[in-house]
């Protein structure tokens, strides 16, 4: 699909559970496990947001096994978790504006279902977690760039799901000795992300909607920015998270972004660049629970785990454009 720039070298002893693992960034963690060598990469999810086409890729690789399920059923989650030594938790219901509409099935997947999958996890022995936290995090924190350490009041049931995970891991940590790690993920994108629904993120929305010859709306007046990041870059994180012998990287959390800002107006330039458009977009209202700027820091995780995105914004753009 693209060249793969990061290359782990000793995946072969590895048996990783990826929830999720049908969803955008789920599905590259999966692709990159089975291509590096893991031994077994078992994925549970139910569809709620994934697609079984992004499964299918790797349904004929003996070292892939599928079960479909749901990390609220703490059945379904000790099934999944058998086995395996690490976990890597992306299963969630994702947007800011769905979480306003419906903060009960926000909290109920993103936090009773984190709950009941890290119990699984307690009770397999699965020492290596490594879960999805959110830039949303940072809330109403005034601070750019964001640092780990400086967060404000959340702006969103959303955002409060993904605080409380971070709660939840640091005291699991502390409790039950298990080495776990969060990735504060800024605004990624790739191909197999879906442009589709009224909860679409705003790149494969815009891509698709642009090579239609529609208007994307621009919420706000465009300045609003965000450190988008290409996938490969989280999948990286997420890789050396697992492997990491650091100990002084366990019971943290990470931004993972590329350390730059791009305005919703420069995005959507650059997306008429690639795609060749002369198209204007409309410009709409702010969005409720939005942050206005959005800027990382990752020193930390390039420090403490090695981390060192290497897709940069316009190349991971036209990649998600060619897909
Ligand atoms: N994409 C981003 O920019 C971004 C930013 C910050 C955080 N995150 C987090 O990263 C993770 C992955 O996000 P994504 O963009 O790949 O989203 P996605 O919606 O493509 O993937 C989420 C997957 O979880 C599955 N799922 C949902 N509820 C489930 C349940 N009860 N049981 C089993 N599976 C369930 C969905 O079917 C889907 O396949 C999520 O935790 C999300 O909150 C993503």
């Amino acid at each position: 699909m693209y060249e793969t720039k990061y290359h782990h070298t000793d995946l072969s002893n590895q048996k990783i559970l990826i929830t999720g693992g049908a969803g955008f960034i789920g599905s590259h963690l999966v692709e990159y496990l089975l291509k590096f060598g893991a031994e077994k990469v078992r994925v549970i999810d139910n569809f709620m947001t994934g697609r079984r086409e992004n499964i299918d890729l790797f349904i004929n690789n003996p070292r892939f096994e599928f079960i479909e399920g749901d990390i609220c059923n703490k059945a379904d989650c000790d099934r999944a978790c058998d086995g395996m030594n690490a976990l890597l938790h992306q299963a969630a219901l994702g947007s800011v504006p769905r979480s306003i509409k419906d903060p009960v099935a926000t909290n109920r997947i993103n936090v009773d279902g984190f709950l009941t999958m890290m119990v699984a996890a307690r009770d397999a022995g699965i020492q290596r977690v490594v879960y999805a936290s959110s830039s949303s995090v940072y809330g109403d924190h005034p601070g750019l760039p964001k640092v780990e350490d400086k967060i404000g009041k959340q702006l969103s049931p959303y955002a409060v799901s993904k605080y409380t995970n971070e709660l939840y891991a640091h005291v699991f940590g502390l409790n039950y000795g298990m080495k776990i790690i969060g990735l504060r993920y800024f605004n990624i994108f790739g191909p197999r992300q879906d442009p589709n629904g009224q909860y679409a993120a705003v790149i494969p929305k815009w891509i698709d909607m642009i090579k239609k010859n529609e208007r994307p709306v621009i919420n706000g007046d465009g300045s609003n920015t965000r450190d988008f990041t290409f996938v490969e870059n989280a999948v990286q994180a997420n890789i050396k998270a697992m492997c990491t012998d650091n100990e002084s990287a366990f019971g943290q959390i990470y931004n993972i972004a590329c350390g730059n800002q791009f305005s919703l107006m420069d995005l959507f330039n650059s997306l008429k660049e690639i795609i060749g458009s002369n198209i204007e977009p409309v410009f709409g209202p702010n969005r409720e629970g939005d942050i206005s700027q959005s800027l990382a820091d990752v020193n930390k995780a390039k420090t403490l785990l090695k981390y060192n995105p290497s897709f940069a914004f316009n190349e991971g753009l036209k990649i998600t454009v060619r897909k």
